[in-house]
């Protein structure tokens, strides 16, 4: 492995030593950047950085790629902790509907939506859902993004959930992003299933997750718990049997309604409770006394015109944050984390910097990658991006829609 020294850097952005936790209140307002820097990169590592005025020795190393990074930041390549990329259709025609007045809840219940897409996958072979999948990851790194969570559930049969699992495997070994697997065979109801919901709950635990249990293909149990969907029971039900498979939750609840969904994955001990547009007090004091982090999906939100989640109030609430993209072909064709930071801008009313640290490392901690990656400290993995040449760093939400990575830097 090369070895690759970055040098002029305008500004080396997101760096953390001994963080421990997500960051959280107060802690989430600061990113540490040191202008006119250098970074040093071993093996895939990060050996050192600093000032250029201090760099010294690193430029005799053997095998070295310098690269000037004059005018541009360094920063951590962002950590988007909820997709759904493995699909095999996009849904424009529903986009359409819903112009006209449609809304997504309708055209879930009329057989569209997510059981729209599981047609859609049931007919498509693994190879073609890998390529697809691959070319959506080449998409998002070349936006920013290092490392992803990509979830089933586009299967609702035992044969097409193990099918989306095995291609997130061999993405995991095939793409030089980071990936987690979350299992999500719960996401809708099977139309064979309308009449009798709990028989296909039974179809998950029975027989879906023993099956994944062997194969070892899923790091993360998920349920959509929503009306219409799964019932705060029936996700008690798949959440215990989940993590007695081994699985850890990490769950979509209140999207569209309060059903307490939140409180039953805290006690599951979620890693995080996602979407969250619709919250309230229980929820806040649920979270803010839990390790649990609440993940927020502003393109979803954007996309579909639904309420955005409060977080500035979790902030204030000292509840830990995450923004993820949601990347999926019903309620959010977009995997774009530069513009998950500009929504949380404009949309949230978080600062650059709440929402810089919301996509970087509290998204490390929303997939358990905190040792690795999520920041520029000595010992993570150099998983980066370099900016175009910008005037600051807060230029990257404010013009929305710009792509201001030149290149993604992964190990
Ligand atoms: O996170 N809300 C549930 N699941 C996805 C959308 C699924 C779809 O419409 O295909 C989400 O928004
Ligand atoms: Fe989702």
């Amino acid at each position: 492995m090369k070895n690759i020294l970055i040098k002029n850097i305008k500004g080396l952005a997101g760096i953390l030593e001994n963080n421990k936790n997500p960051l959280r209140g107060e802690a989430l307002n600061n990113i540490d950047i040191i202008q006119d820097a250098f970074l040093a990169i071993e093996n895939g590592l990060i050996v050192q950085y600093g000032k250029m005025s201090d760099l010294q020795g690193v430029e005799d190393w053997r095998n070295l790629e310098i690269i000037d990074a004059e005018g541009k930041y360094v920063m951590p390549a962002y950590c988007d902790s909820h997709t759904h990329i493995v699909f095999a259709k996009t849904r424009e025609e529903e986009f359409v509907d819903r112009i006209n007045g449609l809304t997504y809840e309708e055209i879930g219940k009329k057989g569209g939506g997510i059981l729209n897409s599981a047609n859609k996958l049931a007919e498509m072979s693994e190879t073609d859902l890998f390529e697809s999948a691959m070319t959506r990851l080449d998409l998002i790194k070349s936006m920013g993004t290092g490392a992803v969570e990509i979830k089933s559930g586009y299967g609702l049969s035992v044969e097409a959930e193990l099918k989306i699992l095995r291609v997130i495997k061999k993405l995991k070994q095939a793409s030089d992003l980071t990936i987690k697997s979350t299992f999500l065979g719960a996401h809708a109801f099977p139309l064979e299933y309308k009449n009798n919901k709990d028989a296909y709950v039974d179809l998950v635990i029975n027989e879906m997750l023993p099956k994944i249990k062997a194969e070892n293909l899923a790091d993360y149990i998920d349920v959509f718990c929503e009306r219409n969907y799964f019932t705060p029971e029936q996700l008690d039900r798949i959440l215990t049997a989940g993590v007695k498979a081994g699985l850890k939750p990490k769950i979509h609840v209140n999207q569209f309604s309060i059903l307490g969904g939140v409180e039953i994955g805290v006690k599951h001990g979620a890693i995080s409770v996602d979407h969250l547009e619709e919250f309230d007090e229980n929820d806040t004091s649920v979270l803010k006394n839990s390790k649990t982090i609440a993940t927020a999906l502003p393109s979803c939100s954007f996309f579909l015109n639904i309420p955005y989640a409060p977080v500035k109030n979790m902030v204030k609430n000292n509840i830990a944050i995450a923004l993820a993209s949601d990347f999926n072909p019903g309620s959010t064709p977009s995997g774009n984390m530069q513009f998950v930071n500009a929504l949380a801008c404009i949309k949230m009313r978080l600062t650059p910097q709440q929402a810089f640290n919301a996509t970087t490392i509290n998204g490390s901690y929303a997939m358990e990658l905190d040792q690795d990656l999520g920041s520029i400290t000595v010992g993570k993995k150099a998983n980066i991006i370099i900016t175009k040449k910008i005037p600051s760093l807060d230029y990257i939400p404010y013009a929305f829609g710009e792509n201001c990575v030149e290149k993604t830097i992964l190990f």
